[in-house]
């Protein structure tokens, strides 16, 4: 009889070989799924995608699944937010496992990550109880590492950076950004004009919207560049502006991006040692500012901004460290 190890030592060859040319991301998830369920012959073997801020039920082999599954949800939504791999050796003492088929007794899920972002997870149940270990975790994250490249969607994030004028020259300069617009973003009032904001009454933040490549350039490298833009020990001031108006803060869309800002904030604070003043929260409100606020530096190139020269030198030339798949 050969052991796990032989199996799989064979099965990760079988799809190497079987994934080396294939670049349609269905088809390899399909084949996959085969190889996985005739090796083990494990109850349920399939794929499920990130599609639209949920997982969508993807190739599997096996009886009926659910269809859709929400972000933190059940073991495979778990695995999504906490993007790692989960072995659940008695699915009953999983809380909130999602009981597709009452058959399934454990379970293991291993996140699909790409350019950072979790774009698919594998998931995989078995008729007995604690079928998945340490050797099925390690063997199946290396098996998804050979799936073809995902199409990613252009994702967004919204940064306030005190005042944006200079915020949106410095953050359109980054490689990989393909949009910027600044405006005023998580405030109580609606439609604020500039000169509402400026009275510091309306609770809105001059904020940078930025669309991105996330093949290009991941977010964490994105936070990572807004951080040296800022002060963010600093409440309510960044350089000599002050107010409310020009905190600072992440705002999100995506729940998914927020272990993300989590991570990169917690390392930024270890380097000052004290809690950082960024608002992180998700976008409630965001304004476009008028045009007359829209790329200002670039037509006023001797305007007012509160970031040094230098800054701008760093972005253009800026690359991203975390690109490496
Ligand atoms: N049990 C999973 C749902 C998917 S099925 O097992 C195919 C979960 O709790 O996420």
């Amino acid at each position: 009889m050969i052991n796990k190890t032989e199996k799989y030592t064979l099965l990760a060859k079988q799809i190497e070989s079987l994934l080396s040319d294939e670049k349609d991301t269905i088809a390899a998830m399909a084949n996959v799924a085969a190889l996985i369920h005739d090796t083990f012959r494990f109850w349920w073997t399939g794929f499920y995608r990130v599609i639209d801020g949920e997982l969508l039920l993807g190739p599997f082999q096996g009886p009926v699944a659910c269809m859709h599954i929400g972000y933190g949800k059940g073991v495979c939504g778990t695995a999504w937010k906490e993007r790692r791999s989960i072995v659940v050796p008695d699915v009953e003492q999983f809380p909130g496992h999602i009981a597709c088929s009452s058959e399934s007794r454990s379970e293991i899920v291993v996140p699909v990550i790409q350019h950072d972002r979790v774009v698919a997870v594998l998931d995989i149940d078995s008729r007995e109880l604690g079928t998945f270990d340490e050797i099925d975790k390690e063997w199946l994250e290396k098996i998804v590492l050979s799936l073809p490249a995902f199409n990613l969607p252009e994702s967004e994030i919204f940064l306030a950076a005190g005042c944006f004028w200079g915020a949106e020259k410095y953050l359109k300069l980054i490689e990989g950004v393909t949009f910027t617009e600044v405006g005023f973003a998580n405030g109580n009032t609606d439609n604020p004009t500039y000169k509402e904001v400026y009275t510091d009454q309306t609770g809105y933040a001059e904020t940078v919207h930025l669309r991105y490549n996330p093949t290009i350039v991941s977010l964490r490298f994105l936070l990572e560049m807004y951080l040296k833009a800022i002060d963010p020990t600093s409440l309510n001031k960044q350089g000599e502006d002050e107010g409310t108006r020009y905190r600072t803060g992440i705002y999100y869309n995506d729940p998914a991006d927020l272990p993300i800002v989590d991570d990169v904030v917690a390392e930024e604070a270890k380097k000052y040692g004290l809690p950082l003043q960024v608002e992180v929260e998700p976008l409630r409100n965001f304004y476009p500012a008028d045009e007359y606020h829209q790329d200002y530096l670039d037509k006023n190139p001797s305007g007012y901004c509160h970031l040094p020269i230098a800054l701008f030198e760093l972005a253009r030339k800026a690359k991203d460290p975390h690109k490496s798949n």
